[in-house]
């Protein structure tokens, strides 16, 4: 006997399907290292970057096996030398991005499992008034969509707000944000259920992309976008979707209006039509990643009953895989938090 200590993971063992993805119970407990800590992990949150982690991306080489999750939130269990200004017990979240290895979940062990090592400069402190399971919605998800809308300063009151993926991680926090900051939004997603799930978290309208094309549905309603006026169309459309929706979008916004993108889930070469760019002025905005103001902020609202995070399902960890199925096939509203 080693007396080596383990604890409960998901691990990805090698890149594929969902089947490579597995709940193991003798994975090494981390310790602390000098300037890192290491968190009892209460809530990790899914987003489609693992679906693309399971599957392998070209031009990143992941150290496998690997715990996936990006988001995690919990509880700090043991501090390491030289770290300054944390104590055991203290709620954090953590800003998945090491500064000097990558992503979390994908460049070195995440928050799917019962514990994590993590660098003190990764944590950001939870104020009273966020669970566990609303602080680990945010980073990815939360936090681009904020930094997308708010610290780039792209969505004012009254602007008319496409949103297309509206019922994703991202796309709900869009939807939120956009209405908080006074905008009037449209929420475009693939079924009844979420079309009515979409409007209870505030959208004016929603469109079904499966039924209808929204950028026809766009023009219908609001006017043919105009070259020499600033009638018709609408101000923004957030498009993190990328492939054969990506045309569709400059074809519906108004003149000067801002095409905002963080991500490409269906495809990053689409169709392009520069004549929309330059003859409607078009401004096209790309917004990446979040920074702990960003997730200082999201606490902040929601510790002020301002904004809350849309949660589909919390899992326990033995069904983890379950829910990045959901992700995969679009089976979801919102996120899908796992509480190890
Ligand atoms: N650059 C960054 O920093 C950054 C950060 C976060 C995310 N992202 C990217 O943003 C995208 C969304 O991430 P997420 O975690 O929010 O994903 P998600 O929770 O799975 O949401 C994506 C939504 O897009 C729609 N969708 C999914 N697959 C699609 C497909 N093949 N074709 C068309 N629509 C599809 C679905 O909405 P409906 O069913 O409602 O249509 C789905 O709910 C991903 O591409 C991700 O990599 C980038």
């Amino acid at each position: 006997m080693s007396g080596k200590k383990t604890m409960k993971a998901l691990v990805l063992r090698k890149h594929g399907g969902l089947d490579e993805l597995e709940v193991v119970s003798d994975h090494p407990l981390p310790a602390a290292v000098p300037g890192h800590v290491v968190i009892r992990v209460r809530a990790s949150s899914f987003n489609y970057h693992d679906v693309f982690t399971v599957r392998g991306m070209p031009g990143i080489k992941v150290p496998l096996p690997v715990v996936v999750g990006l988001d995690m939130a919990g509880e700090i269990a043991e501090v390491g030398a030289g770290v300054a200004g944390w104590k055991a017990g203290e709620r954090v979240l953590v800003n998945p991005l090491n500064k000097t290895k990558g992503l979390m979940g994908e460049m070195l062990d995440g928050g799917m499992a019962e514990y994590c090592l993590v660098a003190a400069d990764q944590l950001v402190a939870m104020p009273a008034g966020v669970s566990f399971e609303e602080a680990a919605a945010l980073p990815v998800a939360y936090g681009t969509a904020h930094r997308m809308l708010i610290t780039h300063a792209t969505v004012k009151a009254g602007d008319r707000v496409l949103v297309l993926g509206a019922s994703g991680g991202v796309g709900t926090g869009c939807v939120i944000l956009a209405k908080h900051l006074g905008a009037e939004v449209i929420a475009c997603t693939s079924s009844p259920e979420k079309m009515h799930r979409l409007k209870e978290l505030g959208a004016d309208e929603v469109v079904n992309v499966k039924q209808v094309d929204f950028s026809k549905w766009a023009i219908e309603r609001y006017g043919k976008p105009q070259r020499r006026s600033y009638e018709g169309g609408v101000d923004v459309v957030i498009n993190f979707t990328g492939g054969d929706t990506w045309h569709p979008s400059l074809r519906c916004l108004k003149r000067g209006g801002k095409l905002l993108v963080c991500g490409a889930t269906a495809g990053y070469d689409p169709k392009e039509d520069l004549r929309y760019v330059w003859s409607f002025e078009l401004k096209i905005i790309g917004s990446n990643s979040f920074y702990d103001d960003d997730l200082r902020a999201l606490m902040a609202l929601i510790a002020d009953g301002k904004m809350r995070p849309v949660i589909d399902k919390v899992l326990p960890l033995a069904e983890a895989r379950e829910g990045l199925r959901l992700i995969q096939d679009r089976e979801v509203i919102g996120k899908v938090v796992v509480a190890p």
